[in-house]
């Protein structure tokens, strides 16, 4: 109720203005910021000076000036006229913000009215921006893991209202708006954020009034690593007690802590063994000689990265084995013939090089018309052809990993193929014998009733057993000669290490 009674007090003074004076009246609209001078005009469209300006707000009067006493003086008061009657208003206030009038009074006793709306604006101020859940570097930048769902929420404060605005720029565009609205705040969130949406985010506000604008922004990492484990491999070096080990994790961002190390104890409780090398890099190598490398150790590489999740290693190793040549110890060959002998190496890791080694002093088997070597896998066989009484002798399949060398020991035997012959002969003339035997003692038998020989009966079926088990046995002889070693499980290897069929682990 109270506001109509300025407002009808204000059409009415206007009438009396019109019809007193006949002069005009303006309007005026300002705009101040808070904290600024206001200056609100009153009689503007002359050039004579008022004799006395008072000014209304909301129905009361709050300053009254006369150009005898442009009072109250300036020193003291926020509110003062001044000479030429306009208002004059230091550090504004919002509360100062309303509609204004004046009254001058002009040489002759003239009545002049004027209206001012005083509009007071404040800010943009406390602009602030949250990404979340983000961790904070030193130097205030956010770090956020792919895949995962980004908050952004902006605010500020203005009066009497704001425009907020969000923008990005990344590393492939120029800024762009991402979102914009009036409002105290401004929100949005990015799900299953990828590495294209790092970059700077900013936030404007924008007064909408005074169109004074203030900003923030910061700038976001997207930090990823790979699901799958490093990658080992192993690099056999000129020297063979020596080995490179590589290890390799592309893929991670910003670039991973590689480390090479030994294991020891429970590996669920933690990293415990030595540390050969630790680098921030993607591609981390290693070389290891035999004194520090043994039988049975497991060499690992651990990859250390922020996106990991907690509890889930990253890491390829190796379980070092010696090398183990398998093979038969024995051999025969005849004179003439060719043979082949055959040696496994499929334990040994890393991989061992193996070569076949003649004599006692293990000379190197030269390939040719006389050797020939052939590998398929894991076997390597040594061919030798024309066998002479010369070959006779110990063959070594030699097989060296870094860790260490091991060797199978063969001996072959060297056959004279006249004396085979001649035990060829000889097999077959008994042979002969004994069936021309085994046929009359069948007849004696079959004629028993008609020949009686008592005791000799008996003495002639044990003949018979005999004979048929001594040609069993001069079977297997022959055939243990020509084609193959006597059948003989213990491994005349030189060789104390344990097979194990064990993989490298990965
Ligand atoms: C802005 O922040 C300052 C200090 O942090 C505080 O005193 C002031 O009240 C804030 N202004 C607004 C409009 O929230
Ligand atoms: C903050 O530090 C990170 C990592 O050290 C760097 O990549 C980034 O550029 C830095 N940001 C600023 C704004 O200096
Ligand atoms: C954004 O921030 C403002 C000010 O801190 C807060 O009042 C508002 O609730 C926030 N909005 C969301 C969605 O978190
Ligand atoms: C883009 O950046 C330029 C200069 O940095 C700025 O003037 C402009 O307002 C920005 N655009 C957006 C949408 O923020
Ligand atoms: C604020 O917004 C207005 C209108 O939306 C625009 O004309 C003005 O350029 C903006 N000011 C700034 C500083 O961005
Ligand atoms: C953001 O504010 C800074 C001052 O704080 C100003 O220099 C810059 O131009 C502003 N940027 C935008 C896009 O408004
Ligand atoms: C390790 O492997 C990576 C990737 O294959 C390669 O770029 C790097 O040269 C290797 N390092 C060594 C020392 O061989
Ligand atoms: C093996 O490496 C260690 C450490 O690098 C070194 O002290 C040692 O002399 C090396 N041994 C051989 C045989 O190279
Ligand atoms: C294997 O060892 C022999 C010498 O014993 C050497 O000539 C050959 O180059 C080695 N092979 C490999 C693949 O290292
Ligand atoms: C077989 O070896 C003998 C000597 O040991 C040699 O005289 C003969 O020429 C060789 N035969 C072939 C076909 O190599």
């Amino acid at each position: 109720m109270k506001t109509v009674t300025p407002v009808a007090l204000l059409h009415m003074c206007l009438c009396v203005t019109a019809a007193v004076s006949g002069s005009g009246s303006t309007e005026t609209a300002l705009t101040a910021e808070k904290g600024d001078v206001a200056i609100l005009p009153c009689y503007t469209l002359g050039n004579v000076t008022p004799t006395l300006t008072s000014w209304i707000k909301n129905g009361k009067e709050v300053v009254k000036g006369s150009i005898y006493s442009p009072s109250p003086s300036l020193g003291g008061q926020r509110l003062a006229v001044l000479h030429d009657g306009s208002l004059n208003i230091r550090a504004v206030l919002p509360r100062d913000e309303g509609t204004y009038l004046c009254s001058s009074t002009l040489p002759g006793n003239n009545i002049f009215h004027a209206r001012v709306l005083l509009q007071v604006t404040n800010g943009p101020e406390n602009v602030s921006l949250s990404i979340g859940p983000a961790t904070a570097l030193t130097n205030g930048t956010l770090i956020v893991y792919r895949d995962s769902t980004v908050s952004f929420n902006c605010s500020g404060s203005s009066y009497p209202s704001q425009q907020l605005t969000w923008a990005f720029r990344g590393a492939g565009s120029s800024n762009q708006s991402l979102a914009s609205a009036p409002g105290p705040w401004l929100d949005f969130r990015i799900q299953n954020v990828q590495p294209s949406a790092q970059g700077v985010y900013s936030c404007k506000a924008n007064n909408t009034v005074s169109l004074q604008a203030a900003n923030k922004s910061t700038e976001l990492l997207v930090y990823y690593a790979p699901d799958r484990h490093p990658e080992c491999v192993w690099v056999l070096a000129q020297d063979p007690s020596h080995v490179l080990f590589n290890c390799t994790w592309f893929g991670a961002y910003p670039a991973p802590k590689l480390l090479w190390g030994e294991d020891q104890g429970d590996q669920a409780a933690g990293w415990k063994g030595h540390v050969y090398k630790s680098e921030v890099t993607e591609s981390l190598s290693v070389v290891l000689n035999r004194s520090m490398l043994e039988d049975g150790q497991t060499l690992r590489c651990v990859a250390h990265h922020q996106a990991i999740a907690a509890g889930k290693q990253k890491s390829c190793s190796f379980n070092l084995k010696y090398p183990y040549p398998k093979g038969e110890p024995m051999a025969t060959a005849l004179e003439g013939s060719s043979i082949t002998l055959t040696c496994t190496e499929d334990v040994s890791i890393p991989p061992a090089n193996t070569t076949w080694r003649k004599g006692l002093l293990q000379e190197d088997i030269v390939p040719g018309s006389k050797y020939v070597l052939t590998e398929e896998g894991a076997v390597l066989k040594l061919t030798i052809h024309n066998i002479s009484k010369d070959d006779e002798g110990v063959y070594f399949c030699r097989s060296e990993n870094p860790l260490a060398v091991r060797e199978l020991e063969v001996y072959l035997t060297v056959k004279n193929s006249s004396a085979y012959t001649g035990g060829v002969i000889g097999f077959f003339i008994a042979a002969l014998i004994v069936g021309i035997a085994a046929i009359v003692a069948k007849t004696i038998y079959s004629s028993r009733h008609r020949i009686c020989l008592g005791d000799g009966f008996g003495r002639m079926e044990e003949a018979q057993g005999d004979v048929l088990s001594l040609v069993e046995s001069d079977d297997e002889q022959i055939f243990q000669d020509c084609c193959s070693p006597a059948a003989s499980d213990n491994q005349r290897t030189r060789n104390n290490a344990r097979p194990d069929t064990s993989n490298p682990v990965q």
